[in-house]
């Protein structure tokens, strides 16, 4: 069996329900799991650290040099780790939300994900999320899906993920709506692989589904194909 049947592709944009479901298909049928946002946020959190201008081309390059991610799965949760160090809660916070997608239009940053990914993942047995997880990444994927949801009731789950980290008081409903709408359109029109569904994903609303019904519908998809 080629290594792209044994990919399944989830991307989508942020809050349409990706991570949670991604993490549960995997579970269930004994996959590793690869967050491809959450590499995408720890560059962000070094080049938030050293203080790096991203419209410095040689900056950036020197940050790649020095950054090495590791990520490990153990079945449950996906740890992340900036040079040896685990970042995995660190890169959870709405700043870092926006600077990653602002560094994800670069394509030095992009070149040097996309090889580690592609590494990662043609080991096959994987489920990986992301943007361009279908489009791009792995073209030859056999079960490609496209999550969704309207924004409103995207930010509503990222406002409550915020409040159960007490992040509540720092940011209001109206902030996460617009961080969540600024992030689309720029994820969406950028010039490297922006977001949008493969040709041949399965696209599912999820906005009125809880994570377990998409779940149902996603290993239903992959078992008729
Ligand atoms: O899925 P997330 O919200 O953790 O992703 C954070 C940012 O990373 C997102 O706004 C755009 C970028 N990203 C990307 O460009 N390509 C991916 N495959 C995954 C994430």
């Amino acid at each position: 069996m080629p290594e792209s049947d044994k990919i399944i592709t989830i991307d989508g944009p942020a809050g349409s329900g990706k991570g949670t479901v991604a993490k549960l298909v995997a579970q269930k049928i004994g996959y590793s799991y690869l967050d491809t946002g959450a590499m995408y946020r720890t560059i962000a959190l070094a080049v938030s650290e050293k203080h790096i201008n991203i419209e410095n081309e040689s900056e950036i390059e020197s940050v790649l040099n020095e950054t090495e991610i590791k990520t490990e799965y153990n079945n449950t949760n996906l740890n992340i780790f900036l040079n040896n160090n685990d970042v995995t809660d660190k890169i959870r916070t709405p700043e870092i939300s926006k600077l990653s997608s602002d560094i994800a239009r670069i394509k030095s940053v992009r070149k040097f994900l996309v090889k580690l990914q592609r590494e990662i993942g043609l080991k096959g047995n994987i489920v990986v999320e992301g943007r361009d997880m279908g489009t791009y990444v792995f073209p030859n994927a056999k079960h490609k899906f496209y999550l969704d949801a309207t924004a409103e009731e995207r930010a509503k789950r990222r406002y409550k993920q915020l409040k159960e980290k007490n992040n509540e008081e720092v940011h209001t409903f109206e902030e996460v709506l617009n961080e969540i709408k600024s992030r689309d359109k720029q994820d969406m029109e950028r010039k490297e692989s922006p977001l949008h569904p493969a040709l041949n994903a399965v696209i599912i609303d999820t906005t009125s589904l809880t994570p377990s019904e998409v779940v149902v519908k996603i290993l239903k998809s992959t078992e008729a194909a």
